[in-house]
């Protein structure tokens, strides 16, 4: 194949990106390589509660909107990202329920509103949505937050049907990290899912992130998790995938890297259920990881000028079965 979305025609999956909306913006290269290069998005914060209301009642869908009218254009697969989580919730919301000005009764209506109204904006246009983001902590217990405290655990089954009546016809997501290899998160995770499925609840998929980085073991029973869950009758996605490492870059860590992102799509091209590959940004330009793991980066197919590294050429030998 001579790039991504050829890969990604002959091996019958979408391989994505997610995208910054400043990037797309502001930088032609970054446009090119994004449109060339991928066949399925997600925008990396636009869709964001604090992103899309960052006051109670103004809504702020520009940036949004921005990365579906681009992905439209361009023949891209959308994933929305995110409905329920528990970061980036705009401050109102969150002070109003620390203070106590946003009682438990008025702060389902809030949730119950934010999903549809999110939902129903792009219905028909979002071909799978994350409804709820890590509601599962790494010791395998729900994770705590404004949900869980103020509304019990039965929020995460409201969610998805507030989703599915909001948009009919999109895949509806339970996505997570660490579920390639954290045995007690994912046997929590595995429990929630049956429990919800057992209750006709509308959960069609869950999506893997995929967070890895080169001084850890690669997961390798990840294809195993993945085909546990298939088995419940989930659609299966990589939905975040990046390899950081601890800079300085060398040739060797490169190749390594190489290694772990060919071993990630050779494995979800082995499980039938796996249907979308997605990278969390494709430049190191532009990547989350600095920003969050001291003294690490370099997580990208692509290096900060747009140079395919040696993990794209990893992912374009990668053939199905
Ligand atoms: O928009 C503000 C800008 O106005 C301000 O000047 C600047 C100063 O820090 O911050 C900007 O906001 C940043 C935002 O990204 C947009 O760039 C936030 O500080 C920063 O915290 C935020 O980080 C995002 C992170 O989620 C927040 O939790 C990353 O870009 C984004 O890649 C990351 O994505 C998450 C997925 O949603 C869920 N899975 C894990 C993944 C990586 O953490």
């Amino acid at each position: 194949p001579r790039d991504l979305r050829e890969l990604a025609q002959q091996t019958g999956i979408r391989i994505g990106t997610a995208v910054d909306v400043a990037s797309l913006r502001d930088e032609a290269d970054y446009r090119k390589v994004l449109n060339r290069e991928f066949s399925h998005v997600t925008a990396e914060n636009a869709m964001k509660w604090e992103s899309v209301e960052p006051e109670r009642g103004t809504y702020t869908w520009q940036d949004a909107d921005a990365v579906v009218a681009n992905a439209l254009r361009h023949d891209q697969k959308i994933r929305g990202h995110n409905l329920v989580w528990h970061n980036q919730l705009p401050a109102w919301l969150t002070t109003g329920v620390e203070n106590g000005t946003i009682g438990d009764a008025e702060l389902r209506d809030i949730l119950r509103d934010h999903i549809m109204t999110e939902a129903r904006r792009y219905r028909g246009k979002i071909r799978a949505w994350d409804v709820v983001n890590e509601v599962v902590d790494d010791d395998g217990n729900l994770r705590q937050s404004i949900w869980l405290t103020h509304l019990g655990p039965g929020y995460i089954a409201d969610a998805f049907r507030w989703a599915h009546r909001a948009d009919p016809h999109a895949k509806l997501y339970l996505n997570d990290y660490n579920i390639e290899w954290n045995t007690a998160k994912i046997e929590t995770t595995y429990t929630l899912i049956k429990d919800l499925k057992a209750q006709g609840v509308p959960i069609h998929g869950i999506g893997f992130q995929g967070h890895l980085g080169i001084q850890y073991d690669y997961p390798g029973d990840w294809p195993a998790v993945m085909r546990r869950f298939a088995d419940l009758g989930l659609e299966v996605a990589v939905t975040e995938m990046d390899v950081r490492m601890v800079l300085p870059v060398t040739p060797e860590k490169l190749a390594t890297q190489a290694d772990y992102y060919r071993r990630a799509l050779s494995g979800c091209l082995s499980v039938s259920a796996c249907r979308e590959f997605t990278v969390w940004g494709f430049t190191d330009r532009h990547s989350w990881v600095p920003g969050w793991f001291d003294g690490e980066g370099a997580a990208c197919l692509f290096d900060e000028n747009y140079a395919p590294k040696p993990a794209y050429q990893a992912l374009l030998s990668v053939k199905r079965g």
